[in-house]
Order: C-alpha cells, then structure tokens, then sequence
C-alpha cells in the first residue's frame, strides 16, 4: 500500500479485515511512521494527553503449568522460585502510590492451591487498607494478572481488592489460532490450557464485575498476519476493556528455542503496526506498552505510546527478586532499582507529550461507557 492509499483508508472510521492486513504488512518507513502517528493522534482524540501508570509487582515465579514460550514454566529447572513476603508486597505497593500511579498491578506465575489464593487474599486486604491510610479514600485500583481461576477465586479477590470501580484483571488469551494456542500451551502429559476454558475465565471475570484485559503476542514462530488480525477481531468480540501486547522474545528457560524468532527490526514494525492497528479498531480501550517491548529495543515503552498506547506498567518488584521473573530472555529492568521509575516517567512525558496521570484510577473508556462511570 503506497501513502497515497493508506491515507484514504486513514479518513476512515470502521475498517475491514482487508484494512487491518494493509496496516499489519506496512514496511516503508514512510508508510509505517503515518500508521503510527495516525494511531496516537485518535488515542489523543479519544482519551487526552493522560498517560496511566500502574506499578507491577510480580510477587511470585511459582507456576504450575509449562506454557512452551514462558521461562518460569514449571519444567525450567534452572529457575530460582521466590515467592515474596506480605510486607514486600505492600511496600512495594506503598511505592506505586506515594508515586501517583493510582493503580497496582499483580502478577505471578500460575498457582491454584488454597495456600496461594488465601495468601493474595491476604495481601489484597492489606494492600487496601494501605492505600486508605495513605490517603486514597476507595483504596487504589488494583489489577491482577493470576491466569485462570475458579469463580469462587476471582469473588474472593474481589471482595478482598476492596474497591470495585478499579479492579481489573489482565488475562491474554495469546493468539487467536487455536492450533498455535495448542502447540503453546501442551507439556508433557498433553493439553494443560483450553481455548473454551480461557474465553470461559474470561467471560466470568466479566460477569463478576471485572474491567477484563486480554492480550497476544506478536510474532510468535508459526503466527501469520491474518491470526493478527483475527486476534483484533477476537478482543472485539469479547468487549475487552484493557489490551496488553507484546513482541513475542525467546525464552532459553522455554521450550521453544529451536522455534527461533524474528529478526529484531521485523519485529519492531510488526509489534508498533499491530499496536496502531488495534487502536484504530478498538478506540476507547485502554493498552499497554508491554516490558517486551522495551527488551526489544531501549525506548520500546515510548515507541508503544507513539503507536497508540496510553497505559504503562513500571515494574516497582524489590531488587532482589526482580531477575528471577525471566518470562523471555534479557528481560528488561531486572537491575534496576524502584526509583529509576523517575527516570521513566521523565523520558516518557519529554519524548511523547503525554502527561502522567497522577492520583486517578485511570480506567479505560470502554469501561466507563459500559458501566456509567462518569470519573477516572
Ligand atoms: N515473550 C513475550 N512475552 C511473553 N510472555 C510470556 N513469555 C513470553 C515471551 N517469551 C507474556 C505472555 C503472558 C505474559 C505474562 O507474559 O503473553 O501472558
């Protein structure tokens, strides 16, 4: 597609499946800046100049499962497994919101016994009382990212996170094809996740009052241009609030290295002409530029924001832990201290023109639309 017929279909409002290839196979510089510059101009249309923070704490690399592309599958050995302490966690989350970020996200690697889900419950009901004490009077928003759960599990935690206009839960379905969703998540002794049991999780989340975040990952080996676009498709059809996406990177802790990668340049178009293509489609989501992202290229998080995104996910886990959550190889910020947030909040306003958006829950539009909720 030369400029000239990109920018005819840029004046549009709807696109077809055909649009969305044009955008996803766009090579020429020239072409590509367009895309992306057109994607952050309508998240300024749609959102304003906020950009939200939430501050990630991954507060455990205990999983599980052996999802193929993951380094802290169960099956990677060489894993160092640390769980962290209550009082880690919330100081941890203490940091988010002295820093404003009004939002922290959780993460860990995949766990379903009592012991795991009584210990987040413990940790939602501190992290809120907390964040009441420290001056946010419905406790901050909280998102969480612990895979599938029973119902039971995602009302438990609810009801301990303890403020239901910011609970979130961030649960990518990976890809949309369902036989690379097979290959991707088979170990050992077979299928270990279903593609009826991740819609299922989410449609439950969905119903319990959830903001529901889903997500992919971009070039994973096997993944064409048309599952790209069918993902787009897939995130319409299930409502989503939130979308998290990122270039998919190798992993020598996973089970998939002979599978390789794509070539580092490729694969920052692809990553930056998928976020803008999805922004176009999906306008009043909220989507985040993905720590992926960065450890593809330094600036990765900006470049995110360029193409469409408004949502960032500093990680603010304590030091020591920090390089045993290796998803992917070389993963980025692993040495760095909580404080070097600073420096990227800095980077980030100076270089994108967006400004954080300090003390708000920072929920998506999308939600706000569907729920009534007028405020941020
Ligand atoms: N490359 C990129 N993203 C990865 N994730 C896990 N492993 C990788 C990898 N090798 C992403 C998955 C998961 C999220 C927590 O991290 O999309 O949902």
């Amino acid at each position: 597609m030369n400029l000239q017929t990109l920018e005819s279909v840029l004046a549009k409002d709807t696109f077809t499946d055909e649009d969305l290839l044009a955008f996803l196979s766009l090579t020429d510089t020239e072409c590509c800046a367009r895309l992306w510059r057109e994607a952050y101009d309508r998240t300024t249309r749609v959102h304003g100049n906020a950009l939200w923070f939430r501050g990630l704490i991954e507060i455990s690399n205990y999983c599980i499962y052996d999802c193929r592309y993951c380094g802290i599958r169960k099956g990677n050995h060489q894993a160092q497994r640390y769980t962290l302490t209550p009082d880690e966690i919330v100081e941890a989350a203490r940091y988010a919101v002295r820093a404003g970020y009004g939002s922290v996200a959780l993460q860990a690697g995949e766990r379903t016994d009592e012991k795991f889900i009584a210990f987040v419950e413990d940790v939602l009901r501190r992290i809120h009382r907390m964040s009441i004490e420290e001056g946010i009077p419905e406790g901050c928003g909280v998102t969480l990212s612990f895979g599938e759960q029973t119902e039971e599990t995602y009302e438990r935690w609810a009801q301990a996170a303890g403020n239901r206009k910011a609970l979130r839960y961030l649960l990518r379905i990976e890809t949309s094809n369902l036989e690379l969703f097979n290959y991707l998540h088979s170990g050992k002794g077979g299928a270990q996740k279903t593609w009826p049991a991740r819609l299922e999780a989410l449609a439950t989340l969905r119903k319990l009052g959830y903001q529901v975040g889903t997500g992919v990952m971009i070039g994973i080996p096997g993944q064409s241009l048309e599952d790209l676009v069918r993902d787009i498709r897939t995130f319409e059809s299930l409502d989503a609030d939130m979308l998290g996406m990122g270039p998919y990177l190798v992993s020598h802790g996973g089970d998939m290295v002979a599978d390789g990668m794509m070539q580092k340049d490729a694969l920052l178009t692809l990553t930056r002409n998928m976020l803008s293509a999805t922004r176009l489609a999906l306008p009043t989501v909220n989507m985040a530029a993905a720590t992926a992202l960065e450890t593809l290229v330094t600036g990765g998080r900006t470049l995110g924001v360029l193409s469409g995104c408004n949502v960032i996910m500093p990680n603010v886990t304590p030091q020591r832990t920090r390089a045993s959550y290796q998803l992917y190889d070389n993963k980025q910020g692993t040495e760095s201290e909580p404080d070097s947030n600073v420096m990227l909040e800095q980077e980030l306003e100076a270089v994108t023109g967006r400004v954080i958006g300090r003390h708000r829950f920072g929920s998506s539009l999308h939600f706000r639309n569907r729920s009534g909720l007028l405020a941020h």
